[in-house]
C-alpha cells in the first residue's frame, strides 16, 4: 500500500470510476499474467492504446508494481491492479476484452507441448473466472501450448454453458509478424508493404505460411520457400536458443499480441474490413480448430475464411501440420473431459 493510499482513494479513484462510468469512450480490457516478461510491455502498450478506458492488471506476483509504473502514463486509460486468486473475480468484472500470457515460458531444448502441464491448469483457472465473471468478452489466449490451451478453453465454456465459439481466439498474431519480417527482407521491401497468411497452428510444423498468397503476389524459388518456411515456423525456437533460458520472445510477443487485440477492439466498435489470422474453431477442415484469416467484427471472429488454393508444397504441409495439430487439440479436449 502506498503511504497515500487513503488520499488517493478519496482524491482520484472515485473519480477515475466516474469517468469508466460516465462511459468515457473505449474499452475496457484485463491482461491475466501482467507481471511477466510479455505482460508488462503489453500492458504499456495497451495503456497507450486511446481504444481503452480502463485497464486491468492481473497475476500472482508483482501487479503493485507494474500498476504503480504503468498507472503514472498521461494516456486515457484508468489503470487498476489485481494481486492472487482472491482478485480474479473483481479484475474480470465488466471486461469486454481479456488477453492472457499467463504461463510458464520455454527454455532451449522444450517443445511448446512440454508447457502443458503446467499452463493447462493455469488456462483453466483463468477461463472458469472469466465464465464467471465476464461471460461475453472477448478472449485473446496467449499462453502455449495455444494449439491445447484453446481447446482446455473451450472444453472450460462449454462446461459453464458460456461458449461462444467467436469470441475465443488463439493468438498467432506473432507468426504472421515473423512472417512478414522474414519474407520482406527477401524481397527488399518495407515489412508494412507485406501480408503473409499463416495458417494452421502455433508450433513447429503446424504453423503454415501461404507464401503463394503473399501480397503484393511474388514468387519465390525453391530455396527461397524452403528457406522462410522454416524461418517462420521455427522463429520462437531462434529467440529461445538466443535468450539461452532466460525466456522466450516477449518484446515482439508484446507488439504483436497489441496488434491483434486493436483489431479485436475495432471489431467490437464496429469498425469494417478488420480481418486477422487467428486460431479458432472452424470448419475449414476435418479439425475442429484451425488458424485462418478471420473477420473481426461486433461478436469477435464473425467469420472464419477459406484457405483459397494452395500449391504443391503448402498441401504437403497442410497434411502434415493437421496431424499434429489433431493430437494437441484432442489433448487439450481430454485435459477438461477426463
Ligand atoms: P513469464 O514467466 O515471463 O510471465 C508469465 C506470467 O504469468 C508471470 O508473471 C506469472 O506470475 C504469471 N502467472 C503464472 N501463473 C498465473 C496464474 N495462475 N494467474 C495469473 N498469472 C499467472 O512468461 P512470458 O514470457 O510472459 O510467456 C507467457 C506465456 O506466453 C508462455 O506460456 C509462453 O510460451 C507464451 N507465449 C506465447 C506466444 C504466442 O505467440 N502465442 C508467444 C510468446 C510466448
Ligand atoms: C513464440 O512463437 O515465440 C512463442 O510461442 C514462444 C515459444 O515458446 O516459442
Amino acid at each position: 500500500q502506498p503511504p497515500n493510499s487513503q488520499t488517493e482513494e478519496s482524491c482520484v479513484l472515485k473519480r477515475a470510476d466516474c469517468r469508466a462510468k460516465r462511459g468515457a469512450p473505449g474499452f475496457k480490457v484485463a491482461i491475466l499474467g501482467a507481471a511477466g516478461g510479455i505482460g508488462q510491455p503489453l500492458a504499456m502498450l495497451m495503456k497507450m492504446n486511446p481504444l481503452v478506458s480502463v485497464l486491468h492488471l492481473y497475476d500472482v506476483v508483482n501487479t503493485p508494481g507494474v500498476t504503480a509504473d504503468i498507472g503514472h502514463m498521461d494516456t486515457g486509460a484508468v489503470v487498476r491492479g489485481f494481486l492472487g486468486q482472491p482478485q480474479l473475480e473483481n479484475a474480470l468484472t465488466g471486461m469486454d476484452l481479456v488477453i492472457i500470457p499467463a504461463g510458464v515460458p520455454r527454455k532451449p531444448g522444450m517443445t511448446r507441448d512440454d508447457l502443458f502441464n503446467i499452463n493447462a491448469g493455469i488456462v483453466r483457472t483463468l477461463c472458469e473466472g472469466i465464465a464467471k465473471c465476464c461471460r461475453n468478452a472477448i478472449v485473446n489466449l496467449i499462453s502455449n501450448p495455444v494449439n491445447s490451451t484453446v481447446p482446455i478453453a473451450a472444453e472450460v465454456f462449454k462446461k459453464a454453458g458460456t461458449y461462444d465459439p467467436k469470441r475465443l481466439l488463439g493468438v498467432t498474431m506473432l507468426d504472421v509478424v515473423r512472417a512478414n519480417t522474414f519474407v520482406a527482407e527477401v524481397l527488399g521491401l518495407h515489412p508494412k508493404e507485406v501480408d503473409v497468411p499463416v495458417v494452421g497452428g502455433h508450433a513447429g510444423v503446424t504453423i503454415l505460411p501461404l507464401l503463394s498468397q503473399v501480397k503484393p503476389p511474388s514468387s519465390f524459388t525453391p530455396e527461397e520457400t524452403e528457406y522462410l518456411t522454416k524461418r517462420i515456423q521455427d522463429g520462437g525456437t531462434e529467440v529461445v536458443q538466443a535468450k539461452a533460458g532466460a525466456g522466450s520472445a516477449t518484446l515482439s510477443m508484446a507488439y504483436a499480441a497489441v496488434k491483434f487485440a486493436d483489431a479485436c477492439l475495432r471489431g467490437l466498435r464496429g469498425d469494417a474490413g478488420v480481418v486477422e489470422c487467428a486460431f479458432v474453431a472452424s470448419e475449414v477442415t476435418e479439425l475442429p480448430f484451425f488458424a485462418t484469416k478471420v473477420r473481426l467484427g461486433r461478436r469477435g471472429a464473425e467469420e472464419v475464411y477459406q484457405l483459397g488454393p494452395l500449391n504443391e508444397y503448402e498441401r504437403v504441409g497442410l497434411e502434415r501440420a493437421k496431424k499434429e495439430l489433431a493430437e494437441s487439440i484432442q489433448k487439450g479436449v481430454s485435459f477438461i473431459r477426463k
